[in-house]
């Protein structure tokens, strides 16, 4: 091994490399924990991937809200955007972002912004062809003070609810946003992010469910084993989802128009298996 070598070894050491679509991606390990954690890939990384609208990609001006490792910038970047604009709240996320853009060969279209509290506001006044989201979802139960760019509220959606409120104004005529999320909702359907979508959205959305369910106990027992929240906390959320009816987390991909308003619910057809658990394999 030569000199450069060894400094990129020592350099991904106690990190995460992985390949998606072909593509290297540098990202936090697994048991990296803390607050400020630079997500890895899992089942909803590729899940939008895989629903990237290319036709629409092609010379269009993009909008990340939430960079991230980068993974999807730079799949949006490689699929043909023109430009892509991306906001992120995390420093180190930046740091992480940025070496896979370069890595990845597409730093003269990507840029990075810093993102802020109100979420669109980095933006105003800016409208782009594509806009897209994979945004902290994680069921955030009171008191907790794990992941904390990822807090989301009880359910997961309080960050989604927010994106929603700019879509439209943010939207260029003929644009098209792709959001990936876990929501949750009864076993048939994230009934919760329907009523959100009917409340929220004036336009034209399709909700592609990924046939793999995850409940919402496993998702509170996971919090619960690795003691990211108060246990009083966790078994209060379990309680209020009881009483609401909210049994299971659905990992989805929504596709957002203008247009009639309209919301149509399918089943991708990948099937993404325990989408929570698996990550995406590592370089070898
Ligand atoms: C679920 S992660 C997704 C990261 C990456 N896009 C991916 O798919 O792996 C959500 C990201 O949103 C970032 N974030 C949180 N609040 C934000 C804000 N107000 N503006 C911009 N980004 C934010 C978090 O730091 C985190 O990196």
């Amino acid at each position: 091994m030569n000199a450069i070598q060894t400094t990129l070894q020592a350099a991904i050491q106690n990190k995460r490399l992985s390949v998606i679509n072909q593509r290297p991606i540098l990202t936090d390990a697994l048991d990296y924990r803390a607050i400020d954690q630079v997500f890895p890939l899992f089942a909803e990384q590729q899940f939008f991937l895989d629903e990237l609208q290319r036709d629409k990609m092609q010379g269009a001006e993009v909008l990340e809200i939430g960079l991230g490792s980068g993974v999807l910038s730079v799949g949006a970047a490689l699929a043909g955007a023109k430009r892509v604009t991306a906001l992120e709240i995390n420093p180190r996320a930046k740091n992480y972002a940025g070496f896979n853009i370069v890595m990845n060969g597409v730093e003269d279209r990507v840029s990075i912004i810093d993102g802020q509290a109100q979420v669109w506001q980095p933006v105003q006044g800016r409208r782009f062809d594509y806009i897209m989201s994979n945004p902290p979802f994680e069921p955030t139960p009171e008191k907790t003070d794990y992941f904390y760019h990822s807090a989301a509220g009880p359910y997961g959606l309080d960050f989604l609810e927010r994106i929603f409120a700019g879509l439209d104004n943010h939207l260029a005529e003929g644009g098209h946003a792709q959001i990936v999320t876990a929501a949750p909702g009864n076993k048939q359907e994230p009934d919760l992010l329907l009523d959100m979508i009917r409340r929220q959205l004036s336009g034209t959305a399709t909700v592609l469910l990924n046939p793999d369910l995850m409940t919402f106990d496993e998702i509170m027992d996971r919090l619960a084993d690795k003691e990211m929240g108060p246990a009083e906390e966790v078994d209060a959320l379990r309680r209020r989802a009881k009483a609401d009816g909210v049994t299971h987390f659905h990992l989805c991909v929504i596709h957002y128009e203008k247009g009639p308003k309209r919301l149509q619910v399918e089943s991708s057809k990948k099937v993404y298996p325990n989408y929570w658990d698996i990550p995406v394999p590592e370089y070898v």
